[in-house]
């Protein structure tokens, strides 16, 4: 386990590689579990500054998964009722959670501005990733 600062200077990484790397992951960052509330709070992100840095269980895409334990893929956010909107630029949106010994902890938030963008090889990727980073929590 690493001390909070390195935790968070290392999901910067990711978020900043992620974004860098793939053209259409244009805002990407992580929510985790507030303590023993049930919300989420905004961990390190790369994009625009979003107000959301608190979601409620069950609200939004990110609050949907937090108490699904799914992923949740969303082609068109503007078809989704219980969508948090960050920016009008959003089209697309990926939520991937992550597991630390089969508990549900947090997650990796992407938003996108092309539509439907995301594949099955995106969700697996990201999977790939998430259990990456559990091993560092
Ligand atoms: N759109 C998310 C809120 C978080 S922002 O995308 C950064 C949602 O509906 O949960």
């Amino acid at each position: 386990e690493k001390n909070s600062t390195d935790k968070d200077k290392c999901l910067l990484a990711i978020c900043e590689l992620l974004e860098e790397n793939v053209p259409y992951y244009n805002w990407v960052g992580f929510y985790f579990k507030n303590g023993d509330k049930n919300e989420l709070k905004l961990g390190p992100y790369v994009g625009e500054p979003t107000d959301h840095v608190i979601i409620p269980f069950g609200k939004g895409i990110c609050g949907q998964v937090a108490v699904s334990n799914k992923n949740f893929v969303v082609p068109d956010v503007q078809a989704q009722d219980n969508y948090i909107a960050c920016s009008i630029s959003v089209k697309a949106e990926i939520v991937i959670p992550i597991f630390v010994n089969g508990e549900n902890v947090g997650q990796i938030d992407i938003d996108s501005g092309t539509p439907d963008p995301f594949s099955k090889e995106d969700e697996d990727f990201l999977e790939f990733i998430c259990a990456e980073v559990a091993k560092i929590l």
